[in-house]
């Protein structure tokens, strides 16, 4: 009888005969991001697994690492759920995640991956979770025909910026498509240090939390810089979401954005080409600097029955066709270093050569908005700093400082 059901099991042939369920929890819920995920999902099918979505509709993924927080809690975690740096570490300690070495040491992905990412996905040495792609946060998205009416040039340093902002305003363009989320006003900031102040100087204040950088003439310079970005964004709530003011920007409503690079995946939906129709450069001043922020699935401690299926997703992650199918989607670049950029667009290449030649410089850095960084309470209340600080137009550089310098405090 076993030897029967082996038989009807090879002649399945792609279908396994440990078809199972995975449950998946993540926050791409717009049109493109998840027509991005859909490749996931069909290639689990293909397989004879159930995907059950645990979609949550929130950018940045706040409210799905609080959903998570109880699930998991109360004993009944996902099979996956897609979380960042910080909060992996946070969940291996918490003795919470699989360990799925046999999968990764079978798929030889010590050798595809590049370092930082494969020691991203371990935790204590193992590998705990399976990652999708690198999307850079540090661009400045340029509408090629607003640049052109507005006469003006890329810009390459804020002084720059702030020029072409003004030549885009006199020539009846609103400069920048800007949507007041948290998360968002952390990511702008986050750029705007490394524009002002540099890489030693972010690694020091955001990264270290260092009290001294934190509480310094530089950081007074940087807030007040990224205020002056307001007055430039229009009336606030102007835009929904991000994926509003990206279509604003395709549309040429307005004319630049700082934004990552999963802009992209909106952008191709309006039918427009990125690195033609809209152009994309480092942001202001970072053009020496990368900073990533690596989207993975991050695998639970599941029953043994629950298992081969969740393995079989940890490959279908890591596979070469649904990287490249992905990451064309996505508007990230692909993990494995096998994958062929052909068909990808300019923006992609230029992120793929950046991320080689900052790896090498020492200026790739974690996207502390983005949980590359410090741990997730640490982001949050960074995240509500920054939001307070940019909303409020009475709340002056040195409280927001002195804020920051509190959060830092709690850290320690
Ligand atoms: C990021 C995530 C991206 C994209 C973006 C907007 O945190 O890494 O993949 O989804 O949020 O939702």
């Amino acid at each position: 009888m076993k030897r029967l059901l082996s038989g009807v099991c090879a002649a399945l042939l792609a279908l396994s005969c440990h078809a199972g369920e995975v449950e998946v929890l993540h926050f791409w819920t717009t049109g493109a991001e998840a027509g991005a995920l859909a490749n996931l999902k069909a290639s689990m099918r293909s397989k004879g697994h159930t995907w059950r979505d645990f979609a949550v509709a929130d950018g940045g993924g706040g409210l799905a690492l609080t959903l998570l927080s109880s699930r998991v809690n109360s004993g009944n975690p996902p099979t996956a759920a897609q979380i960042k740096g910080a909060s992996i570490q946070e969940w291996g300690r918490a003795g919470k995640l699989a360990n799925i070495d046999t999968v990764a040491q079978a798929e030889r992905w010590d050798a595809l991956l590049p370092p930082i990412i494969s020691n991203t996905m371990k935790f204590d040495g193992h590998y705990v979770a399976a990652p999708l792609n690198v999307h850079r946060v540090n661009w400045l998205w340029v509408n090629a025909a607003a640049l052109k009416k507005a006469n003006a040039r890329m810009p390459t340093s804020w002084d720059e910026f702030f020029a072409v902002a003004d030549a885009m305003r006199k020539a009846g363009i609103a400069p920048l498509a800007y949507s007041g989320q948290s998360w968002l006003d952390l990511g702008t900031f986050e750029t705007v240090i490394i524009g002002i102040a540099g890489v030693d100087f972010y690694k020091r204040a955001f990264m270290q939390l260092d009290p001294a950088a934190l509480n310094s003439a530089q950081m007074e310079q940087i807030l007040q810089t990224f205020k002056r970005i307001k007055a430039y964004t229009g009336p606030q709530g102007k835009y929904r979401d991000w994926v509003a003011a990206t279509a604003a920007l395709a549309k040429g409503e307005a004319g630049m954005q700082l934004m990552g690079d999963w802009a992209k995946s909106e952008i191709y939906a309006a039918g427009k080409l990125p690195g033609v129709d809209i152009l994309c450069t480092a942001a202001p001043g970072t053009s020496g600097a990368f900073t990533f922020d690596i989207d993975s699935l991050a695998l639970f401690k599941v029953a043994p029955s629950s298992q081969p299926a969740q393995q079989d997703l940890a490959r279908a992650v890591m596979g070469k066709d649904f990287q490249r199918a992905f990451n064309l989607a996505k508007g990230s670049i692909p993990v494995r270093q096998d994958v062929k950029l052909d068909g990808f667009d300019e923006c992609a290449r230029q992120s793929s050569r950046d991320f080689a030649a900052s790896a090498k410089r020492g200026t790739l850095l974690p996207s502390v908005a983005h949980g590359m960084g410090l741990p997730y309470t640490t982001t949050l209340a960074l995240w509500d700093v920054i939001r307070q600080y940019w909303n409020q137009d009475s709340m002056s550089a040195k409280i927001a400082m002195a804020r920051m310098a509190q959060v830092a405090a709690a850290r320690r």
